[in-house]
């Protein structure tokens, strides 16, 4: 062997060893496998996280490359936190977010372009503070996407566009948002058109919670298939995912799985965490302290890993309706679920950053043949 060849040799061997050996040490914690979530689910789907812009610094960040390959912006895209004023956008906390899925090579999905909760008072409102004509409202809507929409058209490949229209209650079918207050069911079917105009390569989705509950499932199928039906661009149905141990069966998830798909539309899990607390899904925050002594109980392990597992056994299966699935925060360190009065332990990773049982429940399945 000649010099070359042989330091060729001994720098293959050096870097197999590396790459063997190629853990994540985060401080204070035990290395995490190289392999990440995204890793294991490669042939599946993509496996997406909300960030918010603290979380692209340090050890959040080293997580979230290894594991993840998609990145939804927690708030930061919202028309609240990036349209505070008529004519001031704050642009700093998503554009840091889409720099940094850009600089890692994932995937981005914008959240979101309308919905009822974190829209600015402004929109609402003309200068003296009377209540805007369904006109003014909906030239706002459209400044709004298309500037939005545009800004991040190379680095955002989908939008839920219309988030949480649909009521929770049996008896109502659209939620009375200021929207709907002042345009009827209108704003839905514009927001989608305002945004395909905008990036007509946008995936556009219609996303809510609550989506396995089987009263509210038949009422956003029914709004959708009006919306394929009138020629509405929109693509997928975003099934939010805010889960918990007890809720929702695999049935009525397979369900809601088979309903959306059926009408030719893509479905994504967007949001997907399990509380510990067995209850209602919800969406809504209900701010409060979080009471951090509250304990990961072994009875809550448990329940959890086998709702994790099952979800992802279902989701598998479904591998070719589901184009992605996407976790709401990162680890059990911060989840908006903590701002409920308690301490909630809802995702893969624990407290320190570590996979928790249920994260390799998750992971160690048998691939199909
Ligand atoms: O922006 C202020 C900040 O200036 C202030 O320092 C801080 C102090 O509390 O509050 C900040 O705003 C909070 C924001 O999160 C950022 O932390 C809001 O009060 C709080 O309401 C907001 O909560 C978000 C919630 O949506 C709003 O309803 C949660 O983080 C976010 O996880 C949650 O996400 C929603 C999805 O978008 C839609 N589906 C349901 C899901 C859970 O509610």
């Amino acid at each position: 062997m000649n010099i070359r060849k042989g330091i060729l040799v001994a720098l293959a061997v050096s870097l197999f060893f590396a790459s063997c050996s190629s853990s994540i040490k985060t401080t204070g914690a035990k290395p995490i496998s190289a392999k990440g979530l995204k890793d294991y689910y490669k042939d599946f789907f993509p496996i997406g996280v909300a960030v918010a812009p603290r979380m692209l610094h340090g050890e959040d960040s080293v997580l979230i490359v290894n594991q993840f390959n998609s990145l939804t912006a927690e708030n930061a895209m919202k028309m609240g936190p990036i349209h505070p004023r008529e004519n001031e956008y704050y642009w700093k906390d998503a554009d840091s977010i889409a720099a940094f899925a850009k600089k890692h090579r994932m995937r981005l999905r914008g959240h979101n372009l309308c919905w009822h909760a974190q829209a600015p008072s402004w929109m609402f409102q003309t200068a003296t503070g009377d209540t805007v004509t369904k006109e003014v409202v909906l030239q706002r809507l459209k400044d709004h996407i298309t500037t939005v929409v545009n800004r991040y058209k190379d680095y955002v490949y989908g939008w839920d566009v219309v988030n949480e229209a649909i009521d929770d209650r049996d008896s109502i079918f659209y939620r009375p948002s200021a929207w709907y207050k002042i345009c009827g069911e209108e704003f839905i079917a514009k927001a989608f058109e305002y945004a395909h105009a905008a990036d007509p390569k946008a995936v556009l989705f219609y996303n809510d919670y609550n989506t396995e509950n089987p009263k509210k499932r038949e009422k956003i199928y029914e709004m959708v298939k009006k919306l394929k039906e009138a020629g509405v661009p929109i693509h997928g149905v975003g099934l939010q995912g805010h889960w918990s141990v007890n809720n929702p069966s695999g049935e009525e998830l397979r369900k809601s799985i088979q309903l959306f798909s059926s009408l030719g539309l893509q479905v994504q899990v967007t949001e997907l965490d399990v509380s510990v607390y067995a209850g209602r899904q919800g969406g809504q925050l209900v701010q409060g302290r979080s009471d951090t002594t509250s304990n990961f109980t072994p009875e809550m392990e448990q329940q959890q890993r086998d709702q994790y597992k099952m979800f992802f056994d279902v989701f598998r299966q479904y591998k070719n309706k589901l184009t992605g699935v996407t976790f709401w925060n990162v680890s059990d360190r911060y989840s908006w679920l903590d701002g409920r009065g308690r301490k909630n332990y809802p995702l893969l990773f624990d407290t320190k950053r570590q996979p928790k049982k249920a994260y390799w429940d998750v992971v160690n399945f048998k691939a199909a043949k």
